[in-house]
C-alpha cells in the first residue's frame, strides 16, 4: 500500500485542469497508466475513506475551491485495432487520449468521427455526455464502452444500446452516475468516407465544393467552430453552457405566434428542441458580462471566463440567465457542465 499512498499528490492544483480555469484544489490527487493501476488506486482509496472522483480534460466540470476524496486522472493512451472488414474497423482507444489529437488520427484507419473535430476533452469524457457537434454525436459511431463500477470495483463492458444514449445524455449521466469510470472506448469507424453534411453552414459549403477529402471536411469543421466557438486556451470557457431545451409542442405553437423566427427543431418523439443560445440572445444576455464572466459575444451559450471567476462567479450568472430566460419565454434551461 505504500507504494499506492507515494503515487497521491497532496494538495494538487487544479486551475490548469479544467478549462474555465476556476481556482481549485485536489486534497489528494493521482494520475494512473494502466487498469490494474486504478484498480489497486481505487481499492486504496476505499480503505482510506476517499470519495474516488474523474478528472476527463476538464472542460465540462464545474469545480469547486477544494475538491476533497481522491482525483483521479488518466495518462492512458493507447489506441488499438480490434478487427476489421471490408466496410469498417473496430478500434479501441484509452481514456486519456485527447479527443481532437484522436479525431486526427483515426483517418489513417477509417472515418465517422469528421465533424466532431476541436471538441475539448479527452476520449474517456466523450460517452458521458454523448458529445456532438455539426449533426454527428459520439454514439453513432460508437460499439462500446469499458471501464469500472466504482462501487463494486467490477470490470465492466457496455454496449452502445447499455450507454442508453441521448441528446447529451446518457447512463453515465443517470443510473451510473459518479459510480464510473471510463477506461476506453471502442469505435466503428467506416472504411469509405461518406461524409454527413447536413447541418446548415456545413451543406452550404459541401455544395460550393462537389468532392472532398475527409482531411478537409475536418478543416473546415475546424474553421465553422473556431469562427463562433472561443478557444479555451486563450479565454476560459466550457462550450456550450446549457443544454438546448426539448419542449412540448404546444409551448411552442405559443412561442411562435409571439416569436415567429424562434429556432425550432422537431424531435422523433413529437417533442421540440429549441436553441438555447437564441433565447439567451433575446433575453439580453449576448456578450453581457457580470463580474469576472460573460456569455460570449458571438455565441451566447458560451459562458466565460477573465480567469479570475470562481465557482460562485459561475454560479452567478448562470442563475440571473436561467431567470431572464424564464421569465421571458417558460422555458427553463439546464447546465450543461456538471458540479465536480
Ligand atoms: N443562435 C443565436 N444566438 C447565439 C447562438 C445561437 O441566435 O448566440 C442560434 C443560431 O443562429 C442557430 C441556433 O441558435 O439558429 C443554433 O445555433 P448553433 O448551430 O450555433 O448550435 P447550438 O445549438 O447553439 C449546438 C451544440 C454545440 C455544437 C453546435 C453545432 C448544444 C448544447 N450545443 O449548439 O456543442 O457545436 O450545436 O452542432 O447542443 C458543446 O457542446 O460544447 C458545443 C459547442
Amino acid at each position: 500500500m505504500a507504494s499506492f499512498a507515494s503515487m497521491i499528490e497532496k494538495n494538487k492544483d487544479l486551475k490548469g485542469l479544467n478549462t474555465l480555469s476556476l481556482p481549485a484544489r485536489a486534497e489528494n490527487y493521482a494520475e494512473f497508466s494502466s487498469v490494474s493501476e486504478l484498480l489497486s488506486l481505487l481499492c486504496f482509496a476505499k480503505k482510506q475513506n476517499l470519495e474516488p472522483k474523474v478528472l476527463g480534460g476538464g472542460s465540462n466540470v464545474l469545480l469547486p475551491t477544494t475538491v476533497s476524496g481522491l482525483v483521479l486522472k488518466s495518462t492512458m493512451q493507447t489506441i488499438q485495432v480490434l478487427r476489421e472488414n471490408q466496410n469498417g474497423v473496430w478500434i479501441k482507444v484509452e481514456a486519456g487520449k485527447n479527443w481532437h489529437q484522436w479525431v486526427l488520427e483515426s483517418q489513417q484507419y477509417g472515418h465517422g468521427l469528421e465533424n466532431l473535430a476541436l471538441i475539448p476533452g479527452t476520449v474517456g469524457a466523450s460517452p458521458i455526455q454523448n458529445i456532438g457537434a455539426y449533426g454527428v454525436e459520439v454514439s453513432d459511431v460508437l460499439e462500446s464502452v469499458q471501464g469500472i463500477c466504482l462501487s463494486s470495483l467490477q470490470l465492466m463492458n457496455l454496449t452502445n444500446a447499455e450507454c442508453r444514449f441521448g441528446y447529451r445524455d446518457s447512463v453515465f449521466k443517470r443510473e451510473l452516475k459518479n459510480d464510473f469510470v471510463v477506461t476506453s472506448v471502442v469505435f466503428r469507424l467506416a472504411k469509405n468516407f461518406q461524409p454527413n453534411v447536413d447541418y446548415g453552414p456545413l451543406a452550404s459549403w459541401a455544395t460550393d465544393n462537389e468532392s472532398f477529402s475527409s482531411q478537409r471536411l475536418i478543416d473546415q469543421v475546424c474553421e465553422i467552430r473556431s469562427s463562433k466557438l472561443p478557444d479555451p486556451a486563450k479565454i476560459p470557457n466550457a462550450g456550450s453552457f446549457f443544454k438546448n431545451p426539448i419542449v412540448s409542442e404546444q409551448l411552442v405553437a405559443k412561442l411562435k405566434a409571439k416569436y415567429p423566427a424562434i429556432p425550432c427543431y422537431p424531435q422523433i418523439n413529437g417533442k421540440v428542441k429549441l436553441a438555447a443560445g437564441w433565447l439567451i440572445e433575446q433575453a439580453g444576455w449576448k456578450g453581457k458580462q457580470l463580474g469576472n464572466t460573460s456569455m460570449h459575444k458571438l455565441q451566447a451559450l458560451v459562458l466565460t471566463t477573465n480567469g479570475n471567476a470562481d465557482l460562485n462567479d459561475v454560479f452567478s450568472i448562470r442563475d440571473a440567465v436561467v431567470v431572464d430566460v424564464c421569465e421571458k419565454f417558460g422555458v427553463e434551461l439546464e447546465p450543461e457542465p456538471q458540479v465536480f
